[in-house]
This record gives C-alpha cells, sequence and structure tokens, in this order.
C-alpha cells in the first residue's frame, strides 16, 4: 500500500467487497455498478475508500477521506494530477484546468501543440498538476487554472472567483483574478492548527475532543488545540 492510501484514506469505510469492485472496474461495462456498490455498502461519498482507491488508480486522482463535492467523487469530474487533502469541500461547479494553449506558437489552436492530431510531431504543452491541502474550502462555480498549483491548507475560496495563483495556508481569497481578503485566524492561531495535524485524525478520533469541535478556535486556549493532534 503506497503512502497516499494509507494517510489520505485513514478513517475511511472499506466493505467485504470493496477489493472486488475495485477489480470489477477495469471492466468498463462493469464501472457504473461498481462505483454504485461501493458508496452504498461504504457509507457514501464522505466514507467510501473504494471509490478513493478507484479514482486514484484509474483515473490519477487522489481524492481523501471525508473530502466531497464539486463531483471530485466521480470519475472524470477532476482531471489527473489533482490531489485533494482531507476533509475539504468542494462546492458545484468547480473546474481545474491543468493546462493552457501555448502563448508563444505560431497559434494556440490544438493542432499546433496536440501530437495526436496529427500536425505536430510531439506534445507542446506539459500538463501541470494541482494539490488542494486539507481542509480547503472551494466555493461554488471557482475556476482554478494551471497557475494554481496549490490551494493551502485551510484556505477559502470565494464563489465565483478564477484562481491563478498559489493559495497560502488559511487564506481567504475572492474574485477574478482571486485576490487575498485576509486570514481566518490570527498567526498564533494558525501555527497551533498546523502543529496539531488533526486532519490526519479520524471523524471517530476527532470526536474525544469537542470543546475544539464545537466553539470557535478565538475562544479557546492554544493548548486545546494542539491537543488536537493524532
Ligand atoms: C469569501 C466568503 C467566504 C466570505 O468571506 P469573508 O471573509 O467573510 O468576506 P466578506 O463577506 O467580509 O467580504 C470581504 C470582501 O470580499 C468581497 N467578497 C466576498 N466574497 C466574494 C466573492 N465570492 N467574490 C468576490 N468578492 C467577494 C466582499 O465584497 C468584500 O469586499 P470589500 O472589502 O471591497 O467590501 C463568501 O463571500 C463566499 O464566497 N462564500 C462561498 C459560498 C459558496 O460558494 N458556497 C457553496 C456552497 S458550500
Amino acid at each position: 500500500m503506497n503512502t497516499f492510501d494509507e494517510k489520505a484514506l485513514h478513517g475511511a469505510r472499506e466493505s467485504t467487497m470493496g477489493r472486488l469492485m475495485f477489480r470489477l472496474y477495469r471492466i468498463h461495462a462493469l464501472r457504473n455498478f461498481a462505483l454504485r456498490w461501493a458508496l452504498r455498502t461504504e457509507g457514501n461519498r464522505f466514507h467510501s475508500k473504494t471509490v478513493r482507491r478507484i479514482l486514484n488508480h484509474y483515473h490519477g486522482v487522489e481524492v481523501g477521506a471525508y473530502s466531497y463535492g464539486g463531483r471530485c467523487m466521480r470519475p472524470g469530474a477532476m482531471p489527473r494530477g489533482v490531489s485533494i487533502g482531507r476533509y475539504v469541500s468542494i462546492a458545484q461547479g468547480v473546474r481545474v484546468f491543468l493546462r493552457d494553449h501555448p502563448l508563444d506558437h505560431l497559434s494556440t489552436h490544438p493542432f499546433f501543440f496536440n501530437r495526436n492530431l496529427g500536425v505536430v510531431q510531439s506534445d507542446k504543452v506539459e500538463e501541470s498538476t494541482l494539490r488542494i491541502e486539507h481542509d480547503a474550502w472551494v466555493g461554488e462555480n471557482v475556476i482554478i487554472t494551471a497557475g494554481c498549483h496549490r490551494i493551502g491548507i485551510g484556505a477559502v475560496v470565494g464563489a465565483g472567483s478564477v484562481v491563478t495563483k498559489d493559495v497560502p495556508d488559511f487564506a481567504i481569497v475572492a474574485g477574478a483574478p482571486a485576490k487575498f481578503i485576509r486570514f481566518r485566524f490570527h498567526p498564533d492561531i494558525q501555527h497551533a492548527v498546523l502543529q496539531s495535524k488533526w486532519w490526519e485524525l479520524s471523524m471517530e478520533e476527532l470526536r474525544q475532543y469537542g470543546d475544539v469541535i464545537e466553539q470557535p478556535l478565538t475562544r479557546l486556549p492554544l493548548q486545546s488545540i494542539q491537543r488536537c493532534a493524532a
């Protein structure tokens, strides 16, 4: 098992038939059946380990435990090369572009950069990658362009934004192009949250830290946040 499976999927659910559904997915005619079965027997999109394994293995997209939305759990909705951390929320209509048409060639038309169309001898555009970090929240109808490689831990992207650059941890950004609005927390709190790495815990493990889950962090001593750790 690789690092993606072990750490990213901690707490996700796997049914007894999960491994079989994973293998059945190889057969195109059975793909919908395997996905539906996995979702039904492993809770739902928040919890299914098998669907996450399918996405990773067959489609090159990582989705950590509890992350949901924006059709990120649907094969093909996110391009190969997208990696989504744990506890991430993605709203409807979010679109990710991992490459642009070349701007410095004679033409931007695909004839001039896509080898498969039979004109040029080699592909001219490299695919980028995108990491959406743990606990990020990406709002409705956001567009993320190839200029953005990382949306930080706990970051928020406002509805309708066009994200063209990396977004720092805990930053709230919005607009087209997305601009920094503010950080969610005071630097001391951000530091405590980052130290805790709470997202490595499963939801069951997190329940024991009732105070940290129930209240705004500004009302808590920093030690409570730091305690909430794997
Ligand atoms: C970004 C958001 C979280 C609000 O964050 P906030 O820090 O409370 O921001 P405020 O409402 O105080 O606004 C701060 C500034 O950002 C602007 N702003 C807020 N959201 C914006 C957006 N989506 N696009 C452009 N500008 C936005 C405000 O107009 C304001 O500008 P001003 O300072 O010039 O007056 C919220 O506006 C938002 O977009 N939420 C996403 C909703 C969504 O997509 N839900 C999907 C279902 S899960």
